[in-house]
């Protein structure tokens, strides 16, 4: 498998998509508005990780971009929830890649105590041999869901996916308080947003 050349096209995706979103993170700041937008971070799914995912899924290697959806991923980390609904609105919208799939772990969280939005677009990147349809995750949270999703997967990591049960718990207890935390910074939304309009300009 010549990995260089299967990978190429989804960094591209990825640097484009970053491109793209931490520029509408800035528009939003030259109209002085609050920005939906806190900060991008974008990922090729390193290969002894797709390779991982495909043995897990009984994924046949020839299958492995069109069955593994997050080769390209891309995360949007907001402050606030409804800013999630923001962004979530504004990429239907786009007309540069075609939203496929749309999962709101938000309203239902996994049983993990996960919490996010997924979505799944197509996106089609230029390569110097020609168009090409790549698929791509998009994630948007707020940062206390990523705290929680950081941390949990660490955990993940080290317990080699079996975390045991006790600390299974306290991470329960942990998405709670995230999103208590949520909740409350929601409930003062507008004055943190009217500090932040009244500072921003000063660094
Ligand atoms: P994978 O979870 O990636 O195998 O694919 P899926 O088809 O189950 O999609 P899903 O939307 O559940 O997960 C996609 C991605 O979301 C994962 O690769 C993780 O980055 C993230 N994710 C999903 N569930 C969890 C979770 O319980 N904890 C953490 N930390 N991240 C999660
Ligand atoms: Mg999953």
């Amino acid at each position: 498998m010549n990995w260089e050349a299967l990978l190429a096209p989804y960094k591209q995706v990825v640097e484009e998509l970053k491109v793209k979103l931490k520029g509408t993170r800035s528009q939003f700041e030259y109209d002085s508005s609050h920005s939906p937008i806190e900060f991008v971070t974008g990922r090729v799914k390193p290969v002894p990780s797709i390779l991982e995912k495909a043995k897990s899924r009984e994924i046949p290697l020839e299958n492995i971009e069109t069955e593994i959806y997050d080769i390209a991923g891309v995360r949007v980390v907001c402050q606030f929830v409804d800013d999630i609904y923001t962004i979530v609105k504004m990429l239907r919208r786009r007309n540069d890649f075609k939203v496929i799939e749309e999962k709101d772990y938000i309203t239902n969280k996994k049983p993990s105590g996960y919490r996010s939005y997924h979505m799944i677009i197509e996106y089609p990147v230029e390569m110097v041999q020609g168009r090409k349809f790549v698929l791509a995750e998009i994630q948007i949270r707020t940062l206390a869901m990523n705290f929680w999703a950081t941390n949990e997967h660490s955990l993940n990591y080290k317990y080699s996916g079996s975390i045991p049960t006790e600390i299974k718990e306290r991470l329960q207890r942990a998405s709670e308080a995230a999103f208590k935390l949520d909740e409350e910074m929601s409930m003062i939304k507008h004055e943190i947003q009217e500090a932040q309009r009244m500072f921003r300009r000063k660094f």
